[in-house]
């Protein structure tokens, strides 16, 4: 990995780094998070950028212990930071699994009850769409669930204008990036790692929340 992949200015206070895109997505997102994830046991969550999720989904469920990271190291010292800012003890420090190194997944203890992954796959190759679903299918136990949230495409066609002009600016600056169609690609990666889509909640500014079960 090479820097942080964020699409948008951050300020800073310390290490801890401020995402405004997740001061507006957080709380439709833990809404979301509450009504459709488990609530206790491990959660594995990939690609967490500044962590500012992780202590927000953590301090709404105290059963359940989070496991955030990225592969890059200003990211983690931010998740590191934000941890210990929140005085939260159910967040793990952070890891640096790169979802798409094959293997990833054994570096990590299961089973797993989920794992969240906020606005990344379309912010990558798609073999990290790729090593995430497949990792997943063996991480999670039976009734484990995938948390995903982004601007999907369905059935090969934007939900939006402004969502096809994101995907031009996207593969303008990396070919191999792009919004991901969760009907062409997405499903086909879980049914093929034994996951099947439970539901998918439309949100604000055109996003998507959809949450996969392991069989
Ligand atoms: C746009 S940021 C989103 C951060 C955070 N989830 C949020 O919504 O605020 C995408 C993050 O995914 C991470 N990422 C990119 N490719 C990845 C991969 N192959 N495995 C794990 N994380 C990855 C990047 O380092 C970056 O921090």
């Amino acid at each position: 990995m090479t820097g942080p992949t964020a699409l948008e200015d951050r300020d800073a206070d310390g290490a801890r780094r401020f995402s405004p895109s997740a001061a507006r997505n957080r709380d439709p997102i833990l809404r979301v998070f509450l009504t459709h994830m488990p609530r206790a046991g491990a959660i594995l969550e990939i690609g967490s950028g500044t962590g500012e999720h992780a202590v927000h989904l953590a301090a709404a469920l105290p059963d359940a212990r989070f496991l955030p990271g990225d592969p890059d190291a200003e990211a983690r010292a931010s998740i590191a930071a934000w941890t210990a800012h929140s005085g939260l003890s159910n967040v793990a420090p952070p890891h640096a699994l790169d979802v798409a190194a094959e293997g990833w997944e054994r570096a990590v203890a299961r089973p797993l009850a989920g794992i969240v992954s906020i606005n990344m796959i379309h912010i990558a190759p798609f073999e990290a769409a790729r090593g995430l679903f497949a990792g997943a299918g063996r991480l999670l136990g039976s009734g484990g669930r995938l948390f995903l949230y982004g601007p999907f495409s369905r059935n090969g066609a934007h939900t939006a204008r402004s969502n096809a002009e994101f995907d031009a600016s996207l593969k303008a600056r990396d070919p191999r990036w792009g919004v991901r169609d969760l009907d062409r690609d997405l499903l086909p990666l879980a049914g093929a790692a034994g996951l099947a889509l439970a539901v998918v909640v439309a949100m604000p500014s055109n996003n998507f929340s959809a949450v996969f079960e392991r069989a």
